[in-house]
């Protein structure tokens, strides 16, 4: 089994990259030879859409000729995704959605034709589904009854990750981190990770892409 491990957050004693952690190590537990890929969007962020990827993504006939080069990086990060029969994600709540180097990720994965096509009723996946778990960590409440502000992140994660294929979604928000001191931490950590699903791991299709590889 292979598991890409992504985090986002700047902060290195992070909540989003401990529960990513602890999710890595409880796949672990289901499949010890599990080879983890990792990228650290933080320590290592990817560039902005660079002119010559977003001029070969404007239009069907720059995509049918791309531009040289332009989509070197967004290949190697799709291809990433299709090696992997799990994508665990760590993430902060910036601004109510995803963090800003999570979105530059998101920019290169996703592409007509590559990833999903455009048709008349949206975008379909091109992409064979496999479980992706993310943790979440906010500093104030965004779900459930004490939620205090809107929540950006989760729908659109379900929504831009569902339009190439990967539909099996498990989020685990760890909120108000603000408030948390210390040695609250692991237990809301346990807590967040509670309903974790593993099941879906064992059931996932080995499969690269949606027409079967
Ligand atoms: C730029 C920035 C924007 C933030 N925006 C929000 C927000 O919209 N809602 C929220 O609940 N917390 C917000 N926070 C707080 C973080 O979500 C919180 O500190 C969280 O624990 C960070 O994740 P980490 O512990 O993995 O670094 C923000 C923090 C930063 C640095």
């Amino acid at each position: 089994m292979n598991i890409l491990h992504i985090d986002c957050s700047p902060r290195p004693e992070s909540h989003s990259r401990q529960l990513s952690a602890a999710i890595v190590r409880l796949l672990l537990g289901v499949a010890p030879d599990a080879i983890i890929s990792r990228r650290d969007f933080a320590a290592d962020p990817l560039p902005h859409a660079a002119p010559d990827y977003a001029t070969t993504l404007s239009s069907p006939a720059t995509l049918a000729a791309p531009l040289q080069g332009a989509l070197d990086l967004s290949e190697v990060l799709i291809q990433e995704v299709e090696a992997a029969d799990v994508i665990v994600i760590g993430t902060p709540m910036h601004n109510l959605t995803v963090p800003s180097v999570l979105k530059a990720w998101i920019d290169q994965i996703l592409r007509a034709g590559r990833t999903f096509m455009s048709t008349p009723a949206g975008k379909v996946g091109l992409l064979c589904d496999r479980p992706v778990f993310v943790g979440i960590a906010s500093g104030g409440v965004f779900a459930g009854g004490r939620a205090n502000q809107p929540d950006f992140l989760t729908p659109y994660l379900s929504v831009v990750l569902g339009s190439i294929g990967l539909k099996t979604l498990q989020f685990f928000p760890l909120q108000a981190t603000a408030f948390l001191d210390a040695n609250q931490a692991p237990l809301a950590r346990e807590k967040a990770l509670a309903a974790i699903d593993l099941t879906v791991v064992a059931e996932a299709p080995r499969l690269t892409t949606a027409g079967g590889e």
